[in-house]
Formats: structure tokens, sequence, C-alpha cells
């Protein structure tokens, strides 16, 4: 800072000469203007704005000037401070200006492009039908029950009539679990059917009963397009008194009309389980061909392989030998029960020629049913 007057040195104060400033400030704008970056216009902030610039250090020496001289010299320093500061805060706000123009142009997205590259999951259509099944069963007033997959051979068994050495035993192919210490049988098997969790429900559940059993089953079946060693069943059963076949009929009706369709026939033929007495299997008139395709010169049908009738599970009415090992009265009450292959109404329903299909996982398969959640 230049001490007050009285020593006025025309050539320190030559800074503040009108020339000079305008010359300065000439300078600062031309700097300004040429910034083309933000960091060029920190340069030319630096140079012209900042305590080391011309102007900057031209205004220190008004104080330098002789009294009457300082008001003009402050007038025309602030004037060029000011045009340098508008100057700086003009060009600021062009880049700012650039820059989100440039933003807009070089970032553009395309927010009309799908970006949600990963489907949703899905249950498996297993699942799904095992839950419609059920649905058409609780809409009659039954109710849902389960049973381990891990069974005692007496549930899976015994207490449904198949005796130790009966050959019916033999019918089914079973993983029977070993004990620990590898000396022979455990008592558990993986259950070969649904059919256990009948005899679980009837020493459980008051009377009458009317349960679904949707599950897992297990046999040591090889795996091919009809058979696979892990399935699922879907067991039905009903104790109440004075229950006929009747009853039986029009349940396994119901459940054909909500599946298949209204007004498809259904067809009992005697057949043996040890639990039920008498039994019979199941069949369903076609609900593609609906019969047409036995008539002499038709044309054949694929999904009854013109037969007119598909085979969809087992029924019969409560061996009354069953009723008593879970201690009920079978002069009282009476029952009826029916098993179906859950898969087995999948690939029927929806034209599924090969149960591995339905286990193998390949989403190409499951996606053609839709995801039902
Ligand atoms: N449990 C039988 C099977 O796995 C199916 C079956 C047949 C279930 C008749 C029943 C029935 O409830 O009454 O082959």
């Amino acid at each position: 800072m230049s001490a007050p007057n009285n020593s006025y040195d025309p050539v320190r104060v030559a800074a503040l000469a009108p020339d000079e400033v305008d010359r300065m400030t000439a300078e600062a704008l031309a700097a300004i203007a040429a910034a083309a970056d933000f960091d060029e216009l920190k340069q030319a902030r630096l140079a012209h704005q900042g305590g080391r610039a011309p102007i900057t250090l031209a205004s220190a020496e008004i104080g330098a000037l002789p009294p009457e001289a300082r008001a003009e010299a402050g007038r025309r320093i602030s004037a060029a401070k000011r045009a340098i500061a508008e100057a700086l805060t003009a060009r600021q706000a062009d880049l700012e200006a650039e820059r989100d123009r440039r933003v807009l142009i070089d970032e553009v997205a395309d927010v009309t492009l799908p970006w949600n590259r990963y489907p949703a999951g899905a249950r498996h259509p297993v699942t799904t039908l095992a839950e419609r099944i059920s649905d058409v069963f609780i809409g009659m007033g039954y109710e849902i029950a389960e049973g381990p997959e891990v069974e005692a051979e007496w549930y899976d068994f015994d207490a449904l009539n198949f005796p130790p050495d009966h050959p019916a035993r033999e019918m089914q192919d079973s993983f029977w679990i070993g004990r620990p210490d590898g000396a022979g049988r455990s008592g558990l098997v993986l259950r070969t059917h649904t059919s256990p969790v009948q005899v679980r429900s009837m020493l459980t559940r008051p009377l009458p009963l009317y349960v679904v059993s949707p599950g897992k089953c297990f046999r040591t079946d090889e795996l091919d397009a009809t058979h696979s060693p892990v399935f699922h069943q879907i067991e039905g059963l009903a104790v109440d008194e004075g229950l006929t076949m009747a009853d039986l009929r029009g349940a396994i009706s119901t459940f054909v009309a909500a599946m298949f369709g209204e007004g498809l026939r259904t067809r009992l033929r005697p057949d043996f389980f040890p639990f039920t007495e008498p039994s019979a299997d199941v069949s369903m008139e076609c609900h593609v061909c609906r019969g047409a395709s036995t008539e002499p010169g038709a044309p054949p049908c694929r999904v009854c392989r013109s037969q007119g009738w598909i085979e969809i599970g087992g029924c019969g009415m409560v061996n009354p030998r069953v009723l008593i090992a879970c201690g009920i009265d079978p002069d009282r009450y009476s029952g009826f029960a029916f098993g179906m292959g859950i898969e087995r109404t999948l690939m029927i329903r929806h034209g599924v020629t090969d149960i591995r299909d339905t286990l193998e996982g390949d989403v190409r398969f499951t996606a053609a049913f839709g995801v039902e959640a």
C-alpha cells in the first residue's frame, strides 16, 4: 500500500490512468470471453480479479494520487471491476448453459427402452395345479391335510391294510430308509403315495371328515417319459354317516368338470387297492375328442389314443379294516377315498407328453404356463 499522497509519484500511479485502466479492462474481458471451459474461466478469474490482478494492484495505488484525483480514479477502477465481475458472471452462466445443453445430448437416455431384463419368477405349474385342484375341493367343503414325506411304514402300508408280506406291498417299489447303524430297515420309508395322510387325518381329526392332501411321493421308478421317482399326488378322503359310492362319484365328477370342462362323463371300473373295498379305477371321457375318435373312420385322437377314455386315478370306499385301524366304528361311519397324480393331470390337461418336462426346471417349459403368483 502506498503512503498517503504528498510524495505523489506519477510513474507509480500510471496504472490508474484512464487509458491504462481501459487496457486492463479490455485485456480482462478478452481473457474472460476466450475462456472455453470452467478451468480456463477459473484462470481468467485469478488473473483479472484475484489479489494479484492488475486492476486490484492498480486500485491499491489510489491512495498515492493527490486527493482531488482520487474520487475519479476510484470511480474508474470500480467501473472496471464491475465490468470484469459482470463478464465473469455472464461467462460462467454461458458455460453452465452450454454444459447443460451438452449433457442433454451426450447423456441422452431412451426412456422407452425396456430396462427390466430379469423376468419375475413364478411358481411351478405343478404347484399351481395342485392348488387349483385343492380349491375345487375346498369349494365343496373339504380341508387341506398334510403329512410328512419321510413316513412311518405303519402309515404308508400297515394301517392301509397292506400286511407285511402281502404282495400288494410290492405294487409300490419303495425307497426304504435304513437304520443309521446299517442293520436293516428303520421302519421309515419315503412315502409311496399320499394315502398315509388318510390315516393321519382319521386319527387326529373329528368326524365327519372331508380332506384333500396334495403332496410329493417317491418310488424307485426309472426316469422316463411317463415315470419319475419323484412325483405328486392328491388324495381325497371323506368319512361321514351314510356315504356311498354315489357321493364318491359326485365328488369325482365335480373335479372333472372343474378341471377339464362341463359335461364330461366319468367311468369307474373295478380295480384293487388294499385300503378300499370296493375299489375302482377312474376314467373320464376324453376332453379333446369326447369319444369321437372311437367311431369307425374317425380321425385318431392323440390324447386318449382313440380310446375315448382317459384314466385319471384310483378310488373306492374306505376298507372297514382301515376305519378300524383308525379307531372309527365301521357300523356307524363309511368313507370314500380317491387319489390322482398331479403331473399326470397336468400332462392330460395341457398335452404334455414327457413327464421329465415337469421336473427339469427349464423355464422355456414353465414360462408357457404364465406367471401365476
Ligand atoms: N394310493 C394309490 C396309489 O398310489 C392311489 C389311490 C387309489 C388312492 C385308490 C386312493 C384310492 O385314495 O382310494 O396308487
